[in-house]
């Protein structure tokens, strides 16, 4: 039976000790905080006590998880875990820190991991004695229910504690998504224009939120509009990352982040948490103003045109970024489109969608995107236009 060590008992560490206990591995959590511990399992008791009640586990199979996890206060209690998952605050230095003292309890085989979203796994695993122990495994929000993980190994990272982290990770029921260490792996990056081109189309006037949001929804099929989930995510969240992405990508204009975002953001407009984003909310979820119940119905009532122009755009954009994600060996195809239908739910991979479009109405599409705006952002990646030449798709 595995041991597993989690550093962090805050939103992602306790769904990651959930995934591990429930898989029936031995987990010790620790946090510096002890009320961050008894939130947890306070949690806990809640989320198996619901799920004994709906009929999918019994009361036996709650007590195991539970009786599985041991709350911990010292770093020093995750020396005998075979693997160790931190999830702590965003930050390289403290990270670094923790790893560089957590080396010191652990058995040389012991593999160390980071749920950083944001980080290179290079960074952290060079404050290691052995860096090649270091690897990212990146679990989606909430862990318990998102079937994607991404395993980013890094330069250092060896063949084996590779093998062992995709290995241990299928055994948890998880879908494995292998990504090189670049920003934003590969979910993270390829869903850039889902909020970037929608920002983008709004800000030109073309239509407003509540439109785009309805496009999306009901031509891409997509469950929530860009607008809807900036709001759930937080604007003030959605932005850091596009940041941090546009900052790591030396400027790349694909990924530029928007005024209309930053400015919600300023002004505390954060989405749901703070009842006021895009849309309004309450505590029941969304709160139709007037104006908001004009809008909606305004949305449904334009042409069929506007809505295609919009839904178009912002999918070869995503598809434009797959496509580039692949040229530059950020993953494999399978990963790609996984990484997009498993951890953020898209409805479709959006390589197996290109293909469905067609590649050369990927290369037309973005090329007249180019003529327009004669911004590199609209640049078509050279795969799409060297699968156009030699009439290929990318699958089957
Ligand atoms: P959180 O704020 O809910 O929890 C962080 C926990 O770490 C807190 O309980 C805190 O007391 C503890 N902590 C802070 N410094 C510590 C230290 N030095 N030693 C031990 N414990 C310490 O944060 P969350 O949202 O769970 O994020 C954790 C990590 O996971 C971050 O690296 C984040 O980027 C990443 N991540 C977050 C996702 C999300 O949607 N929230 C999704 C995927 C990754």
């Amino acid at each position: 039976m595995k041991k597993i060590g989690i550093i962090g008992s805050g939103t992602m560490g306790s769904g990651i000790a959930q995934v591990a206990a429930t898989a029936g591995c031995m987990v010790k959590l620790y946090d510096t905080q002890q009320s961050a511990l008894n939130k947890s399992k306070d949690a806990l008791e809640k989320i198996l006590a619901r799920l004994v009640q709906k009929g999918r586990i019994d009361e036996a199979e709650k007590n195991r998880i539970q009786g599985s996890i041991s709350y911990v206060s010292s770093l020093k209690d995750l020396g005998d875990s075979d693997i160790t998952i931190e999830a702590i605050v965003e930050n390289l230095d403290v990270k670094q820190k923790v790893f560089a003292e957590l080396e010191t309890y652990l058995s040389d085989e012991a593999i160390i991991a980071s749920n950083t979203s944001s980080l290179s796994i290079a960074s952290i695993a060079s404050a290691l004695q052995k860096p090649e122990r270091c690897i990212g495994i990146h679990f989606f929000n909430p862990a318990p229910l998102m079937k994607l993980v991404e395993v980013i190994p890094a330069v250092q990272t060896s063949k084996k504690v590779l093998d062992i982290s995709v290995n241990t990770i299928t055994d948890w029921k998880k879908v494995v998504a292998v990504a090189k260490d670049t920003p934003g792996f590969i979910v993270n990056r390829v869903a850039r224009p889902f909020y970037g081109e929608s920002l983008r189309i709004y800000e030109e006037g073309i239509a407003d939120f509540a439109t785009i949001d309805y496009a999306l929804k009901s031509l891409g099929g997509f469950r929530m509009g860009p607008f809807e989930l900036m709001d759930f995510i937080g604007n003030d969240v959605n932005y850091t990352v596009t940041e941090t992405v546009f900052t790591a990508f030396y400027f790349d204009p694909r990924y530029k982040p928007s005024f209309t975002q930053k400015r919600l953001s300023e002004a505390g407009y954060l989405g749901r948490k703070t009842g006021k984003g895009y849309y309004d909310y309450d505590e029941n979820g969304r709160f139709m103003s007037s104006a908001d119940i004009e809008r909606s119905r305004n949305a449904e009532s334009h042409s069929s045109e506007l809505q295609e122009q919009i839904f178009n755009r912002v999918l070869v954009m995503l598809i434009n970024e797959a496509a580039d994600a692949l040229f530059l060996n950020i993953a494999s195809a399978e990963d790609i489109d996984n990484a997009m239908t498993k951890g953020v739910n898209y409805p479709k991979g959006l390589l197996a969608w290109a293909d469905e479009k067609g590649i050369d109405w990927c290369v037309k599409t973005l090329d007249e995107l180019y003529d327009e705006y004669r911004e590199d952002r609209y640049r078509c990646s050279p795969l799409l236009r060297k699968m156009n030449r030699q009439k290929t798709t990318f699958f089957n």
